[in-house]
């Protein structure tokens, strides 16, 4: 997965593009929904102009989001890429112990071309920006998490962060951008800095609204590489 990302990526100049260089519009287009979105009209989402979807299934190892069959399933059913995400509460139990309650509740990969690998979100909790624990706890944390789905599903999960949050709460860790593909968030018309770590990003999410429901994210590459990545090739 890695190294297929990579080389694509540089097949197409995006390691030194400037970030505006691509036109948004000519790259694959998804959204990512919660429980706060519901039930989600997934043909008029395909029919927009989607091409994945990642979906919220759980946070912590308590929570599950009560409209993940609907949002997974009908993602899938109309023939988007989809993938699961769980919103991480670092330090409130384990890595492994949020892994494992990710997986038995939707958040696994196959290698049907359809299901991308899950995907970690890590934000603040609130005013609490680092869930008060240490940089060396969180980089524990992440590291647990991911070798725990990794040795389950064959993938490294994808990391959704912010820049400034991932270097203030990792100290600016740059041990994960090798195997973790980033899922950055960027609130922005153009792509800015990335976190410590990455050249690249595999996906962006650029807005918290627009014309699908939920966020609005991009694919870094065209159909054949967000295919590839699903893949893990
Ligand atoms: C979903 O969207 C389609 C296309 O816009 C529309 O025809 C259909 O009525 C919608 N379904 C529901 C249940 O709202």
């Amino acid at each position: 997965m890695k190294s297929s990302a990579v080389i694509f990526a540089s097949i197409l100049g995006l390691v030194s593009a400037s970030p505006s260089r691509f036109d948004k519009r000519s790259q694959p287009q998804g959204l990512d929904v919660s429980g706060w979105q519901g039930d989600v009209n997934w043909s008029q989402v395909k029919a927009n102009g989607a091409s994945f979807a990642m979906i919220k299934a759980t946070e912590s190892t308590d929570y599950i989001n009560a409209y993940f069959a609907q949002q997974y399933n009908g993602a899938y059913n109309v023939g988007l890429i989809r993938g699961a995400y769980h919103f991480a509460h670092p330090g409130q139990s384990s890595g492994a112990a949020q892994a494992d309650y990710f997986l038995a509740h939707g958040g696994g990969w196959s290698a049907d071309g359809k299901t991308l690998p899950g995907m970690i979100d890590l934000e603040a909790n609130g005013a609490q920006t680092c869930w008060g624990i240490s940089a060396s706890e969180m980089v524990s944390f992440i590291h647990d998490f991911g070798n725990t789905y990794h040795a389950r599903t064959g993938r490294y999960p994808m990391i959704y962060c912010g820049a400034s949050w991932w270097n203030e709460c990792t100290g600016s860790n740059t041990g994960f951008a090798a195997n973790y593909p980033l899922v950055l968030a960027d609130w922005a018309s153009s792509r800015g800095a990335l976190p410590a770590g990455w050249s690249y990003e595999t996906f962006w999410q650029y807005a918290n609204s627009g014309k699908f429901p939920g966020d609005q994210d991009l694919f870094n590459g065209d159909e054949a590489g967000l295919k590839r990545m699903a893949l893990g090739h």
